[in-house]
């Protein structure tokens, strides 16, 4: 039997020869130039491990036969395939809590307080961009359709989007295990969500309610925008761009911000900020940002300054 001089396995367990220093860079140039995602070095093993078997399934014998597949058709389904396996999808419903408290504690009394007042249209748009598997939009759904009811003449309008093809697929039908209802207040879950029964007595899904009003649809960040109209109220891009280098993340903060309305706000993940990225946004609580463009942009930073000084005291 021939030494293998290394301590690596000559093939993996499929068979196929392991993914060489050579290989790991060309897939994360690839990678990095289509979706902006930066793979670094110790995510070698997991792209080796994501692959393998889809290599397998295709009949390719090594990394660079498949890797010449997907270049060779970069807008191809290949590609889409490969970038289904490199994204990270975790979420959750209500992820970020604080974040949600501030929505019902600060910006939905100034909407319903310039409502009152005559100037705002009962119309609210709001944006996820890398909605995952629906948690995100869905969550913010139940919130927005408890406090402006279609019953009180409010439109909610949620577009959902996200790079992936397969959990988009898996947002669409709106179905998630039973376990994860504890992420929902016990109100909104009543309210909003149907209890799967016989086969799918393990599951919950979306009632009529919140899945009307959501819309999904496959977006890359790392791309120019040109199937979007509009300006959205609010934009959740959470948990996203801590994959992105400082490069393409500044790209994607600068394209996003262009569909944000005046006084819009602005939501990123628990371990992100804009600080030093734009200066087009103003942060009104670590974590959530409004644009300055607005009227509204120095009186609701006031307003949350005041907040925050009183809760310290
Ligand atoms: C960790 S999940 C975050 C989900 C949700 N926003 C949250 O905070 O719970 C990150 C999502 O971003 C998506 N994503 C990664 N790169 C993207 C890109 N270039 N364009 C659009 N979505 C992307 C992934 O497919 C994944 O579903």
């Amino acid at each position: 039997m021939t030494k293998n001089p290394s301590n690596h396995p000559a093939t993996t367990s499929l068979g196929i020869k392991p993914l060489s220093e050579r290989e790991f860079a060309q897939f994360q140039k690839l990678i990095y130039g289509k979706a902006g995602i930066y793979l670094a070095p110790v995510k070698k093993a997991l792209l080796e491990a994501r692959l393998t078997r889809r290599i397998k399934q295709l009949g390719n014998k090594s990394f660079t036969e498949y890797l010449r597949r997907v270049v060779d058709d970069p807008e191809g389904a290949e590609m889409i395939q490969l970038l289904d396996r490199v994204a990270t999808n975790e979420t959750h419903f209500f992820r970020e809590p604080r974040q949600f408290e501030f929505l019902e504690q600060q910006i939905f009394p100034r909407w319903a307080a310039q409502d009152a007042a005559g100037p705002r249209p009962r119309l609210i748009r709001v944006w996820s961009a890398g909605c995952s598997t629906g948690e995100e939009p869905y969550s913010i759904a139940m919130t927005l359709l408890d406090h402006f009811p279609p019953s009180a003449g409010w439109q909610v309008e949620i577009l959902a989007t996200d790079l992936s093809t397969r959990v988009l697929d898996s947002a669409r039908k709106a179905v998630w295990p039973i376990t994860k209802s504890v992420e929902i207040p016990h109100g909104y879950l009543k309210r909003f969500m149907l209890k799967g029964s016989g086969a799918q007595a393990d599951n919950m899904k979306a009632g009529p309610e919140i899945f009307s009003v959501v819309r999904f649809e496959r977006l890359n960040l790392n791309e120019e925008i040109d199937s979007i109209a509009g300006r959205f109220d609010l934009i959740f891009c959470r948990n996203v761009l801590i994959y992105f280098d400082a490069a393409s993340r500044g790209r994607v903060i600068e394209r996003l911000l262009n569909y944000l309305a005046p006084s819009g706000y602005f939501f990123l993940g628990h371990a992100e900020t804009l600080n030093g990225v734009t200066e087009r946004v103003r942060s009104v609580m670590p974590t959530v940002y409004i644009h300055c463009a607005g009227p509204q942009a120095n009186l609701a930073a006031g307003a949350v300054r005041n907040l925050e000084t009183s809760e310290a005291r």
